[in-house]
Parts: structure tokens; C-alpha cells; sequence
């Protein structure tokens, strides 16, 4: 079952407007709530992004949050067997009479799903996981959490074809975020991320690292760092709602952190599993 501008129907018979702008311009925001034995990780932290992705690109938000728990909620609890399960959220601007690209007043398509998260365990991760680097050619918004990411969707299936787990990004040489993760290198026992601006996702696992890192006594610094920084780092991870922590230790096909995941990832990736 799915939602669809208030009712819950079956996926199969869930149709929006071919007017519809987030079809015809990718005009709309999202969100991607992950569920832990159906407990959601960071809930007001997703919502509150949400709302701020809707402010910046001016669509009234449809519901309140706790309308918006309510539908979340229902939606996990259709689906019986499985307790880790990620909750996607669309709102589009809407179907207009005809495609132009400016817009009135229209009224929001809401669509919501949810789907499996299926974890590794830290037993495999602990192989670490390869990653390829591109340059972000984005546009300089990538804090806004728009449908429209074809540049990212891009970057993913080129990770894909090369049978890489993400595809790190850099812009003028230093590394923002990657195609849909954002990027944390350890060094000296000191853990960086590129700071929150235009440049990147406001990350909630992000946030969460961030959180677990200084529980577990390690000292965070939120600011740029090079892809030549990044080469030379005693640990690379990335962060997702859908894939927590992850260690990199391979990256354009040249090891890093001797091709294991690092102590520092898993005192952290513990911390985090304490969330749950
Ligand atoms: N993507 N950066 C980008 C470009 C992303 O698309 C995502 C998440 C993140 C991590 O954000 P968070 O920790 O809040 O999940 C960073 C989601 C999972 C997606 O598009 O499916």
C-alpha cells in the first residue's frame, strides 16, 4: 500500500497527472525516513528538512508534523514482516493546466512508500567498500533536498558500472558530498566533513555521526578537506539514512586505510547502532 493525496490505495493503482510539474520539471522536495524495528532514526530532524526544502522552493507545506507522523507511521505499519524499512516522501507542486515553466497556485501531489532496508552485516563491512571520484558539476542548491537530481542518479550508476559503492565528489578540489551520501575522512584520530552549505546535503546521518563521533570522545571539525587530503586519510566513510556508516578503503581503485575498514569506523558505526 501506498499514499497518494489522501487515501491509501495499492502501488499498482497509484497514478499521478502527466501535467504534473515534479513529472514534467522534477519540481518538488523529498525526504527519506530510514525505520529500525520501525522506530525512525532522527524523525524531526527529516521533517524539519522538509519543511525547509518546501520554504526554498515556496510550496506550502500540506500537513502539520504530527499529520505527517501519523501517515508515516501507518505506512510502515502496512507492511507486517519487515521492521527495517526506509519511508519515502514526495510532495510536487502540482498538475497544472498546461507545461510552463513558471507557476500559480497549485495543490500538491503527496506521495508516500515504503521499501525494505536490507543491511550488511558489520562482519562484511568490515571488508570495506570501494568508491570512484567525479567532479560535482551540480547546481550550487545541493542543500535542497529537490526531485530533480538527475546529476546524482548519474553519478550512482556510474558507481554502479564500476561496481563501486558510491561515487565521491569533488568541486575545485575539495570534496563536498558524494552522489547520494555525504563524506567523513579520519585523520590523526580527528574526523572532518565538508561544512553545511550550499555544496551539500544537511545530512541526518550526518548529524547523527557527528553525534556518535563526540559521544565516543573524538574530536569532529566540520570543514574542507582535498581529494588529495581525502587520498591520504587513515579512514574514508560515507553516511546514509539507508546505509548508516559506511568504511571505504578503496578509492579510484588506490587502497586506503590497507584496504580495511578502519578502528575509529567502528567504534563509531557502534555508537550509532545504539540509535536502534
Ligand atoms: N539520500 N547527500 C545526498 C546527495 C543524498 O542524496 C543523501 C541521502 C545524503 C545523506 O542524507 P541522510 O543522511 O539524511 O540520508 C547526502 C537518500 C537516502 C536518497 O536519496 O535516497
Amino acid at each position: 500500500m501506498v499514499y497518494l493525496n489522501g487515501n491509501f490505495i495499492e502501488k499498482d493503482q497509484a497514478y499521478v497527472s502527466v501535467m504534473d510539474r515534479g513529472f514534467l520539471f522534477g519540481d518538488g522536495i523529498y525526504e527519506v525516513f530510514p525505520a529500525y524495528n520501525r522506530k525512525i532514526i532522527g524523525l524531526d530532524s527529516h521533517l524539519n528538512r522538509l519543511q525547509d526544502g518546501l520554504d526554498a522552493i515556496s510550496i506550502k507545506n500540506p500537513h502539520s508534523k504530527d499529520e505527517w507522523k501519523n501517515l508515516i507511521n501507518k505506512i510502515i505499519s502496512f507492511d507486517s514482516i519487515n521492521e527495517n524499512q526506509a519511508v519515502y516522501l514526495q510532495i510536487s507542486r502540482g498538475s497544472d493546466k498546461n507545461r510552463k515553466h513558471t507557476y500559480g497556485e497549485l495543490k500538491p501531489t503527496v506521495f508516500i512508500q515504503s521499501s525494505v532496508i536490507k543491511l550488511r552485516e558489520k562482519s562484511t563491512l568490515l571488508n570495506g567498500l570501494s568508491a570512484i571520484t567525479r567532479e560535482d558539476i551540480r547546481w550550487l542548491k545541493s542543500d535542497t533536498k529537490a526531485t530533480s537530481i538527475l546529476a546524482n542518479t548519474l553519478y550512482a550508476q556510474e558507481a554502479k558500472n564500476n561496481d563501486a559503492e558510491e561515487t565521491i565528489l569533488y568541486r575545485d578540489g575539495i570534496v563536498t558530498e558524494a552522489s547520494s551520501s555525504n563524506v567523513f575522512m579520519v585523520k590523526d584520530k580527528c574526523l572532518f566533513t565538508h561544512p553545511k552549505g550550499p555544496n551539500i546535503l544537511p545530512g541526518v546521518t550526518r548529524k547523527k555521526t557527528i553525534e556518535c563521533a563526540k559521544a565516543s570522545n573524538l574530536k569532529v571539525v566540520e570543514s574542507r578537506f582535498t581529494k588529495q587530503q581525502l587520498m591520504e586519510a587513515d579512514e574514508v566513510w560515507v553516511t546514509s539514512s539507508t546505509r548508516e556508516i559506511l568504511p571505504i578503503t578503496s578509492i579510484d581503485g588506490i587502497e586506503i586505510s590497507n584496504g580495511c575498514a578502519g578502528p575509529i569506523w567502528s567504534l563509531v558505526y557502534d555508537q550509532y547502532q545504539l540509535l536502534k
